[in-house]
């Protein structure tokens, strides 16, 4: 499962690029939203940054609207994935899109027959929220598991993307399930690197190597 990171914070994500673990970004209006900076610009840095797929979210509604933000945004750079939501004008704008070779994330996907819509529209990725729909009650792991294998075998290269990640189980799940991508929040990323247990490793380690160098020298 390929790791992306769920943020448009150009530091968070230089920072975890120097991880070397990232394969691509996913940005959204809210996200955008917290930080400073036009908004071609930061999409531009962030595809310096990471060479993979970037989803810029379009903020219009209406198909030809969105098809002309779409193309609008595709044209920033070329690892750039128009990122459109779960909607009968969002089909739409996907299938034209689709079809000028531009790819597309599906967005706000909760269920499998939103899923297989949105595949079936041409979408290059398909994002069913995690979090968001526990936090309705619902089991928004089970809901991903439903996509995952309603997708299986589909006739296109649709890959599923794991969204609303909230926890470093989410992140696991996912991964056991199949899903081809997960898109984490950089304060998952680091919850998933942090164990108690390898901070008391190292700074053994270190006491011990501290120790042998003072008794031998060199
Ligand atoms: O980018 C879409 C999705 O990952 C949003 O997550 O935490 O706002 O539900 P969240």
């Amino acid at each position: 499962m390929k790791l992306f990171v769920d943020t448009a914070d150009l530091n968070e994500i230089e920072t975890l690029a120097s991880w070397g673990v990232l394969k691509g970004v996913t940005t959204n209006p809210s996200l955008l939203n917290q930080v400073e900076g036009d908004e071609i610009s930061i999409y531009r840095r962030i595809c310096e940054l990471v060479d993979g797929p970037i989803s810029a979210e379009v903020i219009v509604e209406g198909r030809e609207q969105m098809v002309s933000e779409g193309r609008r945004l595709a044209a920033i750079h070329p690892n750039i994935v128009v990122k459109i939501p779960t909607s009968a004008d969002g089909l739409a704008a996907t299938a034209a899109l689709a079809a000028e070779g531009i790819a597309v994330n599906m967005t706000l996907c909760f269920t499998a027959p939103q899923a297989l819509l949105a595949a079936s529209s041409g979408a290059r990725y398909v994002s069913p929220f995690v979090g968001r729909y526990d936090d309705i009650g619902n089991n928004g792991i089970e809901a991903l598991r439903e996509v995952v294998e309603a997708l299986w075998g589909f006739e296109s290269e649709v890959e599923v993307l794991a969204a609303s990640i909230r926890s470093p189980i989410h992140v696991v799940e996912a991964a056991k399930m199949g899903a081809d991508i997960a898109t984490i929040p950089p304060k998952v990323f680091r919850q998933m690197l942090e164990h108690p247990l390898t901070n008391v490793g190292l700074e053994k380690f270190n006491a011990d190597a501290a120790a042998r160098h003072a008794r031998l020298g060199g």
